[in-house]
């Protein structure tokens, strides 16, 4: 990690109940996975060009149509009210006014017509993607995307790495397995098969297969990401069953421990996907060159989950924005020392590996 958030990581610890600083920071089983996305970075190297005029350069993207001031989103992560009082509300604003998309958790803690509206109140340009975990009751799932529809999310990101929670020995010595009573998964209120405003729990299920997505097709309109995608044979199955964009993703660490860090993953995934469609890639970006490294590999855009929750604890929105406006400061700084006049220059000839002769 860099030393700046470094040291951001280690102000939100001081301030964090030490049981939900675990929980944000932890991982499943031996935490292997989880130190190798950031490890996976160190064990590349930049290979800069020089002398080639990068003065005029822009950040600017788009992501599926949906524009972003770099290619960086928001990755989702649950319960933002455990880092700060106005949970997703705050993190929202801090995203929108750097000017990224933020991919909104189905496991908010503020309904997402609320996130949204947050958004828009920096930006009514604002673009949030909804997250979303089937529910074994069509009916449910159903009712979560209209409400992700009628909040005005402009895509369905599937997370399809969690048949089953991840077993986080962090969580497990502390005994946290439920929210305060003073806060909920407020996208599951009110939900089809309980009454009033009742709180369903967010289910996961290893009944789930391909065809589940084809009828979640068939329900709505919005592009479809799917999220946690390292098999290259499910990149592909991912393409042909209509996917708008993959994630390549494991889950920060925090599902299936000892899968590839997600850079490792990287090339693999798009070679299967040859172009047919955005690959975005996240865990362990901490830093521009990160972003650097990670787009010059194939990435169309990085998430970071993380940071932005370390920013949020310390700050509120201006601490999700500070994130988000460092890293791009960095990236800038990063892409100019490296030679490159636009995004599209980025490729694989800018990256060697450490130690390694080329
Ligand atoms: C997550 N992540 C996640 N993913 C998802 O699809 N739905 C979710 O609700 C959550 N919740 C969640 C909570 C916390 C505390 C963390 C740290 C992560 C995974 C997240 O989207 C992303 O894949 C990783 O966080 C990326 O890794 P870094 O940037 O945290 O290293
Ligand atoms: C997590 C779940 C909520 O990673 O996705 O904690």
């Amino acid at each position: 990690m860099t030393s700046s958030l470094a040291a951001l990581e280690q102000r939100a610890r001081e301030l964090l109940d030490p049981v939900h600083y675990d929980y944000f920071a932890g991982g499943a089983g031996d935490e292997i996975t989880l130190a190798d996305n950031e490890q996976a970075f160190r064990r590349l190297a930049l290979l800069p060009r020089v002398l080639r005029d990068t003065s005029g350069r822009s950040l600017a993207t788009n992501l599926l149509g949906d524009p972003s001031s770099m290619p960086v989103f928001v990755s989702p992560t649950a319960f933002h009210k455990l880092a700060h009082a106005d949970g997703e509300r705050a993190t929202a604003r801090g995203v929108a006014a750097a000017g990224l998309i933020l991919i909104a958790s189905m496991a908010g803690t503020v309904a997402i017509s609320e996130v949204t509206a947050a958004a828009r109140e920096i930006d009514r340009e604002a673009r949030v993607w909804f997250q979303l975990y089937l529910q074994p009751e069509p009916e449910v799932t159903t009712e979560l995307v209209r409400r992700a529809e009628r909040a005005g999310c402009t895509a369905l990101v599937v997370t399809v790495d969690s048949p089953v929670h991840g077993r986080r020995a962090r969580e497990d010595r502390h005994g946290f397995h439920d929210l305060p009573a003073s806060m909920c998964a407020e996208n599951m209120r009110g939900l089809p098969g309980t009454t009033g405003d009742a709180v369903r729990p967010i289910a996961m299920s290893p009944d789930f297969t391909w065809e589940h997505l084809s009828r979640l097709r068939e329900t709505s309109q919005l592009p479809l990401v799917l999220k946690g995608i390292l098999h290259p044979e499910d990149a592909r199955l991912a393409v042909e069953y209509g996917a708008a964009a993959i994630v390549v993703s494991n889950h920060g660490g925090r599902q299936l421990d000892r899968t590839p860090a997600s850079l490792d993953a990287l090339p693999g995934i798009t070679a299967a996907v040859a172009g047919r469609i955005p690959v975005y890639l996240d865990g362990g970006v901490r830093c521009g060159s990160d972003v650097v490294l990670a787009v010059a590999l194939g990435a169309a855009a990085v998430g970071v989950g993380r940071p932005v929750l370390w920013g949020l604890a310390v700050g509120g929105d201006k601490g999700v924005t500070g994130v988000l406006d460092t890293l791009r400061s960095e990236f800038e700084h990063t892409l100019t020392l490296c030679g490159i006049a636009e995004l599209s220059e980025l490729n694989a000839g800018l990256v060697a590996t450490r130690g390694a002769a080329r």
